[in-house]
């Protein structure tokens, strides 16, 4: 199984290649229409787009799908379908419905299969509130699954990727290692307690983390996916500012670290490392490095919090059960660059 996401192919950057991939700038030079009401578009990078319907309403749209990243049909459904409602709750707003999108092949992998997927997919979508209103199959020798989302949010209410500043606090809602875990997985290498509790994580919905999020003014959100964390935090300071991480504080799947030293690391870290190692001032080597390169399959928020509202935040996810963890700030310089200590 290969877990390379597909998940934010990195359209409209045309001055330069702005993340890992051949899809970087493959749009650069085509006209693409402008709207006045498209308030987040392909030039934003975020992680969904946003269109004004009125000065209170609009609607936020995100697609995502991938190949299968555990075993379990049912499972694999369920944390394709997290992923996925994942960049609605991103962006600080609430999913409304979705639609199914399959490849597969029923005679090569028979209907059964099939349905367990979508039962997975459907239980997320109906833990998250959200309509499902049909959907789209392709015949596929490879399995790929994933939901289309619309949502809504109040214009002014949306959580961008960018617009930390110096001093905000960094906060992220899941362990990361889970690019590391699924490659041992696939060698057979991981015990049963941590599969199950790998499948528990990616299949958690953001929805909570979102709202204990929303229950404060978080300056800046985005979420941990295929381009780890140094990727994901490079959207949120761009060249604008710095960030320091806390090597210490980093939450991470216990058994990845054997596996990393074993050297269980998914073909997507190394693409990852080629790609933000020059942003990336690292006193360290091995397995912290790994983990903040590590692509992320249905990873947490990534919240930039201004400094006053920590309390608030900590507040509101405990009465939520939403794990957090304090892994560094936000800072003027240098520029561009995240510094890990
Ligand atoms: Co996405
Ligand atoms: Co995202």
């Amino acid at each position: 199984m290969d877990i390379q996401l597909t998940h934010h192919a990195r359209f409209g950057g045309c001055a330069a290649k702005i993340g890992p991939g051949d899809l970087s700038n493959v749009l650069c030079g085509i006209d693409i229409p402008e709207d006045p009401n498209v308030i987040v578009g392909l030039k934003g990078f975020e992680d969904a787009g946003v269109y004004r319907i009125s000065d209170d309403l609009a609607v936020v749209q995100t697609v995502d799908f991938f190949t299968p990243v555990v075993n379990d049909p049912y499972w694999f459904g369920g944390i394709a379908a997290a992923n996925a409602l994942s960049d609605i709750y991103a962006m600080g707003a609430r999913p409304i419905t979705a639609l199914n999108i399959v490849c597969f092949s029923p005679k090569k992998f028979g209907i059964p299969v099939l349905r367990e997927i979508l039962r997975g997919g459907i239980d997320k979508v109906r833990e998250s509130g959200t309509s499902l209103l049909g959907g789209h199959s392709v015949d596929d020798e490879e399995i790929k699954y994933g939901l289309s989302v619309t949502g809504l949010v109040h214009p002014e209410r949306i959580v961008r990727n960018e617009g930390a500043r110096p001093g905000d606090r960094l906060i992220l809602t899941k362990p990361l290692g889970s690019g590391i875990l699924i490659t041992g997985l696939k060698g057979g290498r991981i015990s049963k307690k941590t599969e199950t509790r790998l499948v528990e994580v990616m299949a958690t919905l953001n929805r909570r983390a979102s709202e204990a999020m929303l229950s404060v003014s978080a300056h800046a959100a985005t979420d941990v996916t295929g381009f780890g964390l140094a990727g994901h935090l490079k959207e949120m300071i761009k060249e604008s500012l710095g960030a320091e991480v806390y090597a210490d504080n980093l939450p991470y799947f216990p058994e990845a670290r054997a596996l990393s030293a074993e050297g269980f690391l998914p073909s997507g870290l190394y693409r990852n490392r080629d790609f933000y190692a020059p942003f990336v001032e690292a006193g360290i080597s091995g397995f912290p490095l790994n983990l903040i390169f590590d692509p992320q399959s249905s990873g947490g928020l990534l919240i930039a919090l201004p400094e006053d509202e920590v309390d608030g935040f900590a507040q509101e996810a405990s009465r939520l059960s939403v794990d957090y963890w304090m892994i560094g700030s936000f800072v003027e310089e240098p520029k561009g660059r995240i510094r890990i200590r």
